[in-house]
């Protein structure tokens, strides 16, 4: 982004969510970043030290900065990203309220390196307390050197909010993840104590850079999803039934590459879910959503990582039909379908679905039963998207690829489709998948 940094009017400046976005060093870095990521960077790299709470420096490869403009920098609703208020409802950056350099400026020491492409000589601005103490044209490499120390120096109320070292250290890794995971053909680099500890070369297939972060684990148990619906998209990887976390921090939303906390969607995964993963796992997602941006609302909230949508109804239905479709095809590692049908869904079920209760059938059956019973299934899925509340996200995060079911205090009740045979238990149903069982067995 090379244009221009303006003040914003007072009335534009007043219409955008205003409020404290530097609550600890994470936050300090996500909006380091998400500026690189703006000035068109394709290598970023990032120093922290105490975990970020002692010095925070990025350095970007981006279009730099005039050097005429580097005080405005520092001012509070100073940017090049937005001109007038409309252009909120159709902006493609990060950034866009001028208020996180000078949030920063105000509650650390900052210094900054800049110099565009065809400059001569760069810049240095020293501040401390949001005050320019020095800016001087300085030889430096083409983009931008953020260095931020004494970080709440002057804030002790904040500093003692402040967390281990170790958790400061894995909220920052949290942060640059995420942009990680939306951006494959940036290259990100981040040392921590002169230590390398995350590297993501840039790749030109988000499979790959999602591999990358999300690890083998996820790769070998994930399938990916696209989907269309009018203007919106919905692409991203899921995990498969077999594969399950301990709680829900693996769900990634984005929407326009933008990392989103939504309830609302988050709901929609689970649901999706619920019916093939026992209640308090949690499946993993990075799912990517593509909105037109006139249809979602960024000015919610200053940090930005929470949006409105114009249809919120239609996204929240793409979402969960769209993992219910294709979890209704997913076949787990262990080549058979399972199922968890809630109790108070078995009547409805057994109105669409009527089965004849007989003996063990002969088999193997044919191809076209097992896909008329994995329609069956689908279209149960499918129908089912209206849930009761999500479980609770708890701690911990172990995988759990595989899983005991005992049949002991089942009740076989019959066999459904010449395919599955079905049990019944005190809160649930499964369906087994016969042929992948006599496989298993012989
Ligand atoms: N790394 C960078 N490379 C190029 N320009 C930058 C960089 N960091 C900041 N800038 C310039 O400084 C301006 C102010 O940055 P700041 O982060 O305060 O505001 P913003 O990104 O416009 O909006 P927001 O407050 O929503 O992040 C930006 O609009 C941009 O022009
Ligand atoms: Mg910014």
């Amino acid at each position: 982004m090379s244009k221009r940094i303006i003040v914003l009017s007072e009335d534009i400046a007043n219409k955008i969510a205003a409020g404290e976005v530097v609550e600890r060093p994470a936050s300090i870095v996500k909006e380091l970043l998400e500026n690189a990521i703006d000035a068109g960077a394709t290598d970023i790299r990032v120093v922290l030290e105490k975990g970020g709470t002692q010095s925070i420096r990025v350095t970007d490869n981006g279009s730099g900065i005039d050097h005429d403009d580097v005080p405005l920098v520092f001012e509070r609703h100073a940017t090049s990203k937005i001109h007038q208020f409309e252009d909120i409802f159709n902006v493609v950056s990060f950034g866009f309220r001028g208020e996180a350099m000078p949030s920063i400026a105000s509650v650390a020491r900052v210094e900054m390196l800049t110099r565009r492409n065809n400059d001569v000589s760069g810049t240095r601005a020293i501040l401390d307390g949001g005050v320019i103490r020095s800016m001087d044209p300085a030889g430096t490499p083409e983009g931008t050197q953020v260095s931020v120390s004494g970080i709440f120096a002057h804030v002790p109320a904040r500093r003692k909010f402040l967390k281990t070292e170790a958790t400061e250290q894995g909220a920052c890794l949290d942060v640059i993840t995420r942009l990680a995971l939306a951006h494959p053909e940036i290259r990100f680099k981040v040392e921590a104590n002169g230590k390398e500890i995350f590297a993501a070369p840039e790749v030109h297939d988000t499979a790959k850079r999602i591999a990358m972060v999300m690890g083998g684990e996820f790769s070998a148990h994930c399938m990916a999803v696209d989907a269309q619906q009018d203007a919106m998209t919905l692409k991203g990887f899921i995990s498969r039934p077999e594969y399950s976390k301990s709680n829900s921090k693996s769900i990634y939303l984005f929407v326009n590459k933008r990392f989103i906390r939504d309830t609302s969607l988050t709901h929609a995964v689970l649901s999706a879910y619920r019916q093939i993963i026992e209640s308090r796992r949690y499946p993993a997602a990075t799912l990517f959503l593509e909105v037109p941006p006139e249809d979602v609302d960024v000015n919610v909230h200053p940090a930005k990582m929470e949006v409105r949508f114009k249809n919120a109804h239609g996204v929240y239905e793409l979402v969960s039909k769209t993992i219910a479709h294709h979890l209704s095809r997913a076949e787990t590692s262990r080549g058979h379908y399972l199922y968890r049908l809630a109790p108070a869904e078995k009547k409805d079920y057994f109105y669409r679905q009527p089965f004849v209760n007989e003996p063990s059938p002969s088999m193997p059956s044919r191809p076209a039963d097992r896909s008329h019973a994995q329609q069956g299934i689908q279209n149960i899925l499918l129908h089912r998207s209206q849930v009761s509340q999500p479980p609770a996200a708890s701690e911990g995060d172990a995988g759990v690829p595989d899983k005991t079911i005992l049949f002991g205090d089942m009740r076989y009740v019959g066999q459904y489709d010449g395919t599955y045979l079905l049990f019944e238990g005190p809160d649930s149903l499964i369906l087994l998948d016969q042929h992948a069982a006599h496989e298993r067995i012989i």
